[in-house]
């Protein structure tokens, strides 16, 4: 079995929408994988996909000036949608993907930064990401990244966050563009 994670072009952008087609989530298709391409070849985003044998099996993003104000301020990158198919959960890809991600961060910044939803379907990020070392940034829920008064109502959906932190250090050698795991 080999992984192999290497930033997305074009190319895999019909494969990625086709992947994620039977689930039928919002964001997951061809529009939203062609603009990460976009924002990719700007500058503003690095987006790693995983391959296993050479299908594509999940992804994840860095994106360097995040729409977090605490974060945007302090400089610190976000990771975000980080998603491995269904399938093939549970094998470390994500964590891959996030060893990659943060050795990417670690070129930039000594920290990094990611949200996660507060409703069941996000139980395994939370949890990968406290195993991971993150902790959370103390400034409570935030809905579309603003704070959530005490005594307000808000929906709770993918706009419903709590921030998290982690201190990154670059590792020897630096970023590879191309992870083999073998
Ligand atoms: C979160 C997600 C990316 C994890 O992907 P993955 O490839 O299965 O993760 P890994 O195999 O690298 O898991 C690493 C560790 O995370 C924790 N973890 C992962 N899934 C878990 C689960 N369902 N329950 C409890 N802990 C879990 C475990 O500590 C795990 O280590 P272990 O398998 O040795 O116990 C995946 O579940 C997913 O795509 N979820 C939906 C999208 C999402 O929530 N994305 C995050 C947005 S912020």
């Amino acid at each position: 079995v080999s992984l192999v994670l290497d930033r997305i072009t074009a190319d895999d952008v019909p494969e990625m929408a086709s992947a994620f087609a039977p689930f039928g989530w919002a964001g997951k298709d061809a529009a939203q994988f062609t603009s990460y391409v976009e924002a990719q070849d700007a500058g503003e985003r690095v987006v790693l996909i995983a391959r296993l044998d050479s299908a594509f099996v999940g992804y994840g993003c860095v994106v360097w000036r995040s729409g977090y104000h605490p974060y945007e301020r302090d400089g610190i990158p976000e990771i975000q949608d980080l998603n491995v198919l269904p399938q093939f959960r549970r094998r470390g890809i994500a964590t891959a993907l996030l060893d990659a991600l943060e050795d990417l961060i670690a070129s930039r910044s000594r920290v990094a930064g990611v949200g996660v939803g507060v409703y069941a379907d996000y139980g395994a990020a939370m949890r990968l990401y406290v195993a991971r070392g993150y902790q959370f940034d103390g400034r409570g829920l935030m809905y579309d990244g603003q704070p959530v008064v005490p005594g307000s109502m808000v929906r709770i959906d993918d706009g419903a966050t709590l921030m998290l932190t982690k201190p990154v250090a670059a590792t020897e050698g630096g970023p590879q563009g191309l992870t083999v795991i073998s």
